[in-house]
């Protein structure tokens, strides 16, 4: 990671990187290596950066550009930017209230937020802190269908359109730094916990007063003495449906009237089966390098799901988003927006709501500039050739 010297105030920031950087001075080690790690050697982690850097821009000249827009439509509601926040868990480990501070972050600037099963407030708290918020929720398949099914009027009780069921993390991949950081399941080492010690402003930030957050959104089906952080873990680990399959998406399709997602897929035929489902779209992904190592880049998954898929379902992608040109590239290659993990999670961890809008902030004018400088006012003009490396103009 590059060094910089903006010391601890996130308005600072110039880019993504910095807040990352300061993200991870603010962090005690074991969270942040929660929030960047990858899986295995981190091949997919890299690869997700590097195949946007191997997509080279072609500028065209004397193009006046006074106008440029960004807009969006995506699913019936006019965006400013081609970006939602996309699901992750766990956020109130690195700022407190982080989901809400997302959610207004994101309402703020016209976007949608999506809240993660796994969240550290629940669906209804976020409801409630951000009643004008686009929300979307992710859901995983959970063995018990009552449970399941709870989900589902809960998130049709507060308002809930739209559902992205993720299906490539129903067993977490080999993630070593999880297991290295903790001495049992949710028990911080020693070593990490005298790392804790060190990081006062994150203690105070994130764990003052109420220490460790539970993962609000599911704690009512434990029981009252395992409505913890680590009861929370536990039962999810032990919920996870190993048994998810098409059928199981047929039924859900059945079940959800409203906007239904598929997040997790990288190959042009789960793409066509997804189309044949009705879904309202699909999320192509690795979910950010932290499952099977090795998997190709989802950018570089793109257009080949685009051959097939493009104008029949919503086309989201996500892992590697850090730059305006990023989202360029994703459009260019036939997304209809992009999906922002950890972008925005660096905010949330050094400034709140307010880092996150900063992260937000950055990206947009990033993408304003970057489609002036090229020479193409409308992101949904932008084309991309294939040959020799990917040229978008
Ligand atoms: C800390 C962290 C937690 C995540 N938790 C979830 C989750 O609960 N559900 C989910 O579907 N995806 C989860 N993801 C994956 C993200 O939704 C997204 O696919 C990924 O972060 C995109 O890559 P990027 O972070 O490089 O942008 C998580 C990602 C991170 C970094």
């Amino acid at each position: 990671m590059r060094r910089y010297h903006t010391g601890s105030d996130f308005r600072r920031a110039k880019s993504i990187a910095e807040l990352a950087a300061m993200a991870r001075r603010r962090l005690p080690h074991f969270a942040w290596e929660y929030l960047e790690g990858g899986a295995e050697e981190e091949l997919t982690l890299k690869r997700n950066r590097q195949a946007f850097a191997d997509i080279a821009l072609l500028p065209k000249t004397l193009v006046p550009c006074g106008d440029i827009n960004t807009r969006r439509s995506i699913f019936g509601r006019e965006l400013p930017l081609p970006i939602a926040i996309g699901p992750t868990g766990y956020n109130g480990m690195l700022h407190r209230d982080a989901d809400i501070h997302l959610a207004r972050a994101a309402t703020e600037r016209g976007l949608p937020f999506t809240l993660s099963t796994v969240s550290t407030s629940s669906m209804e708290q976020v409801v409630a802190a951000v009643p004008d918020a686009n929300f979307w929720l992710q859901l995983y398949c959970l063995k018990d269908p009552l449970i399941q099914q709870d989900m589902l009027q809960r998130a049709s009780a507060v308002g809930c359109q739209t559902l992205l069921l993720t299906s490539d993390a129903v067993l977490l991949g080999n993630r070593e730094w999880d297991r290295r950081n903790f001495a049992r399941p949710r028990q911080l080492s020693l070593r990490n916990k005298f790392d804790v010690l060190r990081h006062p402003r994150w203690l105070h930030q994130a764990l003052w007063p109420q220490g460790m957050p539970s993962l609000a959104n599911i704690e009512r089906y434990l029981p009252p003495e395992q409505r913890n952080a680590s009861g929370g873990a536990h039962f999810m680990g032990a919920q996870m449906d190993m048994s998810l399959d098409w059928e199981y998406l047929a039924r859900l399709r059945d079940r959800w009237p409203q906007r239904l997602l598929l997040k997790g897929v990288m190959h042009p035929g789960d793409a066509e089966k997804a189309v044949a489902l009705g879904l309202d779209g699909i999320v192509v992904t690795n979910h950010g390098g932290r499952q099977l190592d090795g998997v190709p880049a989802s950018i570089d998954c793109l257009p080949a799901i685009a051959a097939v898929a493009k104008g029949k379902l919503t086309l989201l992608l996500d892992s590697g988003i850090r730059r305006g040109t990023d989202i360029l590239k994703a459009c260019a290659l036939g997304a209809d927006a992009v999906l922002l993990g950890r972008a925005t999670l660096y905010g949330v961890a050094v400034g709140g709501q307010a880092g996150a809008g900063h992260a937000l902030d950055l990206l947009a004018e990033e993408l304003r500039l970057a489609l002036f400088l090229l020479g193409q006012p409308d992101l949904a003009a932008l084309r991309a050739g294939f040959s020799p490396s990917c040229t978008v103009s």
